[in-house]
Formats: C-alpha cells, structure tokens, sequence
C-alpha cells in the first residue's frame, strides 16, 4: 500500500520524506486556501514546490472548474507543470466526461469526493488513475467509510478495473491501518494520522527498560 500525505504544507511533506516512507501527496482547494496559497501562478508554483520535495511521488492537484471546457483546460496546464501531476477532477457529470477525455489524451487523473460503489464504477469506467473515497466523512454521517473501500474493492479486483483506491478523508491512524485490511492501493493521512502508528506504551515501556539496564551494566 502506498502512502501519500494529505496536505498542502511544505513542512509537513518535508517531515514525511524525512521519514522514508512518501509515496505522494494529495491536495484540494480548501487545503491550499488553509495554507493561504491565493491566485493562479502563486497556486501552481506551490503544486511545483511540492513535486520537487516529493521527487518521484505523484502529487495529485484539484481543478477548480465544473464544466467539462474548463476543466480539461485546467488539466492541461496543472499536468504541464511536471510529469508527477495527477489531475484531480470531482465526480460529477462533466468530470467523468473530462475524466475520459484525460485518459486518452495520457494525463493521469485522481476521481475525488466518491461516496458510493456506483460512483466508483464510473469512474473506473472512465479510466480514472485513483479513485479517492471519503471515509471519514462517510463516517461522519454515521455510515461505515470502511464498508466502502471493502466493496468497491472487492468491485474492481472481481471485474479487473486497473483504478487505484486512494482512501482519503482520513483522520486516525485506525483508518490507515483498516484502509490496508479493507484492499486500498492508497491511503492517503494528514501527518498527525501517519505519526499516530508509531505509538504502543509497550514499545515506550520496553525501550527504557533496554536503556536503563544497558546503563546498569555499563555504568
Ligand atoms: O483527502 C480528502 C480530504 O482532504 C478531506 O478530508 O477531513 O476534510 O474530510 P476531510
């Protein structure tokens, strides 16, 4: 399973490549606007910034548009700042239509704000690269975000779609680890949620009983 993080701040990617483990990140509007990344040039230097500190990862940008001309325009100029750009297209009408017309033109896309098997078997159909479910806002409405991902992977292995799910909307580290049970290909955390696998008391408990016997033997 491939990690990604779920952010727009450089010094929270920064510390995820520190620590080995990136694959690549995922962004969208509201994430960039909390960074306060504001205009076009400033909007896509930041999307190039990102790619350099991710190196080989993709890095997934959000068009803005909701017609189909705009946001194959969109596409285009997000996929031509470096070859790691994903093109994130929301799943409406016209976003499955810009969807297709990525694929076969060779720009990879990244199919967002999914919250239903019947949505993700559109935008397999249309030859999505990712596919991102919201799992923690499914859970937020008290259905179970994890029900999803088992479904629409048991969906896509079942019928041989090639379609990447990307669990996004992630918010513990519980998500990451049942994400991986439940088939993800992806799963993309927001630093917190990453750092949050590293703890167990036990490990904590075990490691100073080492040092502490290691300094009684060694003064
Ligand atoms: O990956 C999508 C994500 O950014 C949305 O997360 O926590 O706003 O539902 P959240």
């Amino acid at each position: 399973m491939k990690f990604f993080i779920d952010t727009a701040n450089l010094n929270q990617i920064r510390e995820a490549k520190d620590l080995g483990i990136l694959d690549g990140v995922t962004t969208n509007p509201s994430l960039m606007a909390k960074e306060g990344i504001t205009g076009t040039e400033n909007v896509m230097k930041h999307y190039k910034d990102i790619c350099d500190i991710v190196g080989s990862g993709d890095v997934s940008a959000e068009v803005i548009s909701t017609d189909f001309e705009g946001m194959i325009e969109e596409g285009k100029r997000l996929a031509a700042i470096d070859p790691n750009i994903v093109v994130k297209v929301p799943m409406i009408k016209d976003g499955i239509k810009a969807i297709s017309w990525f694929t076969a033109n060779g720009i990879r896309t990244n199919c967002t704000l999914v919250f239903s098997a019947g949505q993700a078997i559109l935008a397999a159909k249309a030859g999505a690269t990712y596919l991102s479910p919201f799992i923690g806002r499914v859970d937020d409405i008290s259905w179970d975000g994890m029900d999803l991902i088992s479904q629409i992977s048991h969906i896509y292995s079942m019928q041989g779609f090639e379609t990447q799910i990307l669990a996004a909307s992630v918010r513990n580290p519980l998500h990451i680890v049942k994400s991986a049970e439940a088939g993800a290909h992806v799963v993309t955390c927001p630093l917190d949620a990453i750092l949050g696998l590293l703890n167990h008391p036990l490990t904590d408990i075990g490691l100073a009983k080492f040092l502490a016997d290691h300094k009684k033997a060694n003064g």
